[in-house]
């Protein structure tokens, strides 16, 4: 049963790749559940196929907050709404996407303190990637509050169109990580909103 309200934090699971074929969304849609039911929260797709930022084209550094493209000011929007983050990855080429590394460099205080865990994915997990984007998440001084999960995806979950044939039993597979981090993430919330100092 559903016992989260709209007083519930607000997470938001942030699709990193934007590939025409991709499985991002397959296992972002997958995890919803779980998440929502070990952080006690509502739970959120942010897909950045459907941000649609173009490369950066702000013409002042982020840090400055002075923002002058509308996609900007949406994607801002869409960060500063949520209470946590999670941020979704593949591993390409032993690193994250330049797509998500494009949609993280468009804000900067949006990002500062807001609690978030990495979730990664890829043959062997995308702990690559996830090693890559922790040091980025630290820089921009987010509050990661758990170590990354890696979900591995065997060869034989992709159908032939490249799609998973399905995402759930390889969430499944990972459900006591997800489960883990989620609780943390869902934990910090509430001693935040309690005033409890991590
Ligand atoms: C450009 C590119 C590079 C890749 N590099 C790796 C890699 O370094 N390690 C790995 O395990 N898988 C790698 N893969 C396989 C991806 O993990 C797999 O295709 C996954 O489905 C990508 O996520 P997406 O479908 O959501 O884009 C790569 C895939 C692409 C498209």
């Amino acid at each position: 049963m559903d016992s989260t309200t709209t007083e519930s934090p607000l997470i938001k699971i942030i699709v990193g790749s934007v590939r025409p074929v991709r499985v991002g969304d397959q296992l972002a849609a997958a995890l919803v559940p779980p998440i929502a039911g070990a952080a006690q929260a509502r739970v959120d797709i942010v897909d950045l196929a459907d941000v649609a930022l173009p490369l950066l084209d702000e013409p002042k550094m982020p840090a400055l907050g002075q923002y002058e493209k509308a996609h900007t000011l949406a994607w801002s929007e869409i960060v500063m709404d949520a209470d946590a983050v999670i941020f979704l990855t593949p591993q390409y080429n032993g690193g994250y996407p330049a797509s998500l590394k494009n949609a993280i460099d468009y804000l900067f205080h949006e990002w500062r303190d807001k609690p978030t865990f990495i979730i990664s994915y890829g043959g062997h997990g995308g702990g690559m990637s996830a090693a890559q984007l922790r040091s980025v998440l630290d820089f921009i001084r987010m509050d990661v509050v758990a170590d990354s999960v890696e979900l591995t995806l065997p060869r034989d979950s992709y159908g032939a169109d490249g799609r998973l044939i399905d995402a759930q039993p390889i969430v499944a597979a990972h459900a006591g990580a997800v489960r883990a981090a989620a609780s943390a993430l869902g934990r910090g919330l509430r001693n935040r909103k309690d005033g409890v100092a991590a």
